[in-house]
């Protein structure tokens, strides 16, 4: 989604700017841009597609120490050179680049329209430039004229929404000042040079001294730091942090694509999400950052785990483990949908806040309203030091490293194994006996040697892709813990390869869906040994019957196999991790369904990685 990188100092600014834009490019974008200060003024340059398009562009000579750029994920306005950031004042003398979204950019256009202000673009961010001007500018406004900080503070008292800004002025070459509100802003300190980003990892070449700043805070940087504020007056000290865990650069790392790459990471990123954490001896697990003592968990009244996509299938996987394994009443829920629904909060509750960004606006807004009505979240969160881990302020890092590919498949399984050692923990301090608890823990154990076997000869998925490339619709099934992997699965294959997916609990598919079944359509039914298995395999009999193509996932060893089309079996695991390894051919048909349509697979149209507005 948006991203922005700005820098003020010694060193030129341009090639800081460029590359700090490449390193967002993960985020998903559709157009990017730059404003620099020259002796002549500002310069701007925009594009609309990649950041090579827009590097292209812009004069090799083009000196200046001070610039803002930014990427841009459409939400207000086409995607069209003219909307894209930054943007500039009617006298062409104010830059601004602008995460977020402005609501009240109607009642505020509307005004500024009525003063002789013309608009060039259809954004909402414009409306905030042209205020800034205003109070910069103008000489009836003598607080604010000439102050770059007050001017903005001032533009900001009048508009209501989210926003993550920098702001460049023509005649102050040695400043810049940002403003933060519910979008990510991160200041990097460095010798004589300053940045400013929405994201730590565009600051990775330069630096590892950051501020970052929390909502309703603004900031002043020049070449030799930062000065921070509240926006609404006086100064603050904010605390000078180090990265700890910076990610290295994009890099597919001899694999054609960072998705395929990611894939096949998951048996290392597991193993560190596992290790030092699940105790097969005692049969118990430990997450020290949670910070739950046992009686806290023994008093616990429910579980309530909130994430979005993919980390809200995780969330179902995670609800049904800790329901069933340790017995305390869990659910999931869309974080989309929380806070806008008025949920009561219940204070003997745990919630439970998953997010593999960590910078997921609706996810952070649950954070922030269970938060505000006294409720206890924690954070399982991939991305060290994201605005939902320090919302949060405990949590479990799932540990996946960097996930750069915008479909999400390491995270997924890094979710689900960090619930799974959450479960285990919760169960042995409430019901499950020390026997249950080894067994359980040797199981986890083992999950990442037996993903790595699978990813090794992962069976006939180029059969199954044959079946989808040319398919009007693809039907997901699955039961009990693999309903959530048959929705992983349809969500992966729409996004990944555009190809139109649903996915239905494996019992409700006689309540409607079936209606679509026709002869030959693809149904992928997930059906490990456990017990709800053989109810699905009722319902793959159901399809069958209507003359459907019928791909079942099963567990090896099985004979399941014989009653589908197609079979592709899994290592064993215990039921209660089988996701781990049923969602594996599903990610692997995606990536090979994309591949085969030739599309994006690591930048799908319209989709970003991380979604900062609502
Ligand atoms: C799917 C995908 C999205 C994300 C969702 C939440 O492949 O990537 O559905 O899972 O946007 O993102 P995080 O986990 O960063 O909160």
């Amino acid at each position: 989604m948006c991203g922005i990188i700005a820098t003020v100092g010694r060193a030129s600014a341009v090639p800081v700017l460029l590359d700090g834009l490449k390193r967002l490019e993960y985020r998903g974008y559709d157009s990017a841009g730059l404003a620099i200060v020259t002796d002549q003024g500002l310069a701007l340059h925009r594009r609309v597609g990649r950041v090579r398009e827009l590097s292209s562009g812009v004069p090799a000579d083009l000196q200046s120490t001070v610039g803002i750029a930014h990427t841009r994920w459409a939400t207000h306005g086409k995607v069209t050179e003219a909307n894209a950031h930054p943007h500039l004042d009617g006298g062409s003398r104010i830059a601004l680049v602008h995460n977020g979204i402005i609501e009240n950019m109607g009642a505020l256009k509307a005004r500024l329209e009525a003063d002789g202000v013309v608009f060039r673009s259809e954004t909402d961010t414009e409306v905030l430039v042209h205020l800034v001007s205003r109070y910069y500018h103008s000489e009836d406004e003598a607080v604010t004229a000439g102050d770059p900080v007050a001017a903005v503070r001032a533009a900001l008292r009048a508009v209501r929404g989210t926003w993550g800004i920098a702001v460049l002025f023509a005649d102050r070459p040695d400043v810049l000042v940002a403003a933060r509100n519910g979008s990510p802003l991160v200041v990097g300190l460095a010798d004589g040079q300053s940045y400013l980003a929405s994201d730590p990892h565009a600051l990775v070449p330069y630096t590892r001294r950051v501020v970052f700043l929390e909502d309703g805070e603004m900031a002043l940087i020049d070449a030799n730091g930062v000065q921070t504020f509240q926006q609404d007056g006086g100064r603050i000290d904010s605390a000078v942090e180090t990265l700890e865990e910076v990610w290295g650069d994009e890099d597919a790392g001899g694999f054609p694509h960072l998705m395929l790459k990611e894939i096949h990471e998951q048996p290392e990123a597991l193993e560190r999400c596992l290790s030092g954490r699940v105790i097969p001896e005692t049969g118990t697990a430990h997450l020290g950052g949670m910070d739950l003592n046992p009686r806290d968990m023994a008093r616990l009244s429910r579980v309530s785990l909130l994430g979005c996509g993919t980390a809200y299938f995780a969330c179902q996987v995670g609800a049904r483990l800790i329901e069933d394994l340790a017995r305390v009443p869990a659910k999931a829920e869309i974080a989309s949908e929380f806070r806008h629904r008025n949920p009561v909060v219940d204070p003997e509750a745990l919630f439970l806040a998953v997010s593999q960004s960590g910078e997921t606006a609706d996810t952070l807004g649950a954070v922030r309203e269970i938060q505000l009505k006294g409720g206890n979240v924690v954070g399982v969160v991939n991305v060290v030091g994201s605005s939902i881990a320090r919302a949060c302020g405990r949590g479990v890092y799932i540990h996946s490293g960097p996930e750069m590919a915008v479909a999400s498949t390491k995270a997924f399984s890094n979710m689900v194994a960090a619930l799974s050692v959450f479960t285990l923990m919760l169960a042995r301090q409430r019901t499950l006996s020390a026997h249950q608890g080894v067994v359980y823990a040797e199981q986890l154990r083992a999950v990442p040697g037996l993903v790595k076997r699978y990813l090794a000869d992962p069976g006939p998925i180029d059969e199954l892709v044959k079946w989808v490339t040319d398919s009007r619709m693809v039907l997901f099934l699955g039961r009990g813990i693999s309903a959530p992997v048959a929705s992983e699965g349809a969500l992966k294959l729409m996004e990944v390869a555009y190809v139109p997916c649903i996915a239905y609990p494996a019992g409700e598919m006689k309540h409607g869906p079936i209606a679509l079944l026709e002869p030959g359509s693809p149904v992928i039914v997930v059906a490990p040994r456990d017990d709800v298995c053989d109810k699905t395999l009722s319902n793959l009999q159901e399809c069958r019957a209507r003359g459907a193509r019928v791909a079942v996932i099963h567990t090896e060893g099985d004979d399941i196999g014989e009653l589908a089309d197609l079979s592709i079996p899994v290592p064993a695991t215990g039921p209660f991790f089988s996701p781990l390894l049923t969602v594996l051919p599903l990610q692997l048909l995606a990536y090979r369904t994309g591949l085969v349509l030739g599309r994006d697979i690591d930048r799908p149209r319209n989709l970003a990685k991380s979604v900062t507005v609502e």
